[in-house]
């Protein structure tokens, strides 16, 4: 495949469980994170060129870094440093999830660059080799490769794929601007600085709801404990939430790090129905339906 282009799709997240322990020494937290990738899709093209380059193409591009910070960049030098090469390529970035928006965005380009460029180079590398290059990149990636659903504890990067008995149904409320993912830890430690943080631990009653399928049982044991910490930085989200739970979502949650709220619905109707009132609220700059669990990055040409 060396010379020609590759393209990778790769979804977004959403955390079902979001557990916090106390932070480490190093700053960042032991977690026990249930990872549900969801049909939301970023996809990465890459093709020979000159020197690294990025672009990106979407509704919310002008927000994405075009530099070396940019997870894709990193990525393709990682991997291009390990196997001794020059990292000439140019990495097309077609954004479809929210930015900075608590739903692996930048992880998910990642991964798939990672696995774009590792197609493009004819480098052959295992799952092994690419997971351990995305547990470098960032906590979340290595799961933006895996896809499905999976258990991530340590960072959250040390994953154990989860089986998942059906579909859920989800709408995400993307709301205007992002939260940044270190202010939100940080909130997290703030507000928690008084009280004595138990060590995490993944709910079993959750991962019996994602095993049988069944919706109901997954609403009620949905938990993010990084969310008193993102409705305490943006305390509008408050709204979003309350205008699902209104409209007939099984349950409301922040994703992630937030600012994007995920409602999760008994079935595709009721998912419409969330995001039109989602829409008509104002709450929110735009409402998606769509469902879970997804594949992880693929090359799909
Ligand atoms: O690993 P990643 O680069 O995505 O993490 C971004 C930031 O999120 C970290 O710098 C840290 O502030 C916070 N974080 C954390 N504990 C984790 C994962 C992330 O404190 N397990």
């Amino acid at each position: 495949m060396s010379g020609t282009e590759v393209t990778v799709r790769v979804p977004a997240k959403v955390n079902v469980q979001l557990a916090v322990g106390a932070a480490r020494p190093d700053g960042f937290h032991d977690l026990a994170n249930v990872f549900l990738a969801v049909g939301l899709y970023d996809e990465i093209t890459v093709s020979p060129a000159d020197e690294l380059r990025i672009t990106c193409a979407g509704p919310d591009a002008h927000q994405v870094p075009l530099d070396a910070t940019n997870l894709a960049a990193r990525a393709a030098v990682a991997l291009a440093r390990r196997h001794g090469i020059e990292p000439r390529v140019h990495i097309h970035i077609d954004k479809d999830i929210p930015v900075a928006g608590g739903m692996a965005g930048g992880s998910a380009d990642g991964a798939g660059a990672l696995l774009a460029c590792d197609a493009l180079w004819s480098l052959g590398s295992s799952e092994a080799e690419l997971l351990a290059i995305c547990a470098e990149l960032g906590s979340d990636v290595p799961f933006s490769l895996l896809g499905g659903a999976a258990l991530g504890v340590g960072r959250g990067e040390r994953l154990t794929p989860l089986e998942v008995g059906g579909t859920f149904h989800w709408v995400f409320a993307v709301a205007d601007g992002g939260l940044s993912t270190p202010a939100v830890y940080a909130e997290f430690d703030r507000l928690n600085a008084t009280s004595q943080v138990p060590p995490p631990a993944a709910d079993p009653a959750l991962l019996t709801a994602l095993r049988t399928g069944d919706a109901t049982a997954l609403s009620s044991t949905l938990t993010n404990d990084l969310q008193p910490a993102a409705l305490s930085l943006r305390p509008s989200l408050a709204t979003t939430l309350a205008t699902g739970t209104s409209a007939g979502a099984l349950a409301s949650l922040v994703s992630g790090s937030g600012p994007t709220t995920a409602f999760l619905t008994k079935d595709e109707d009721s998912a419409n129905t969330v995001s039109e009132a989602l829409l008509t609220s104002g709450n929110c700059r735009t409402a998606r339906v769509t469902s879970s669990p997804a594949p992880g990055a693929r090359v799909v040409s």
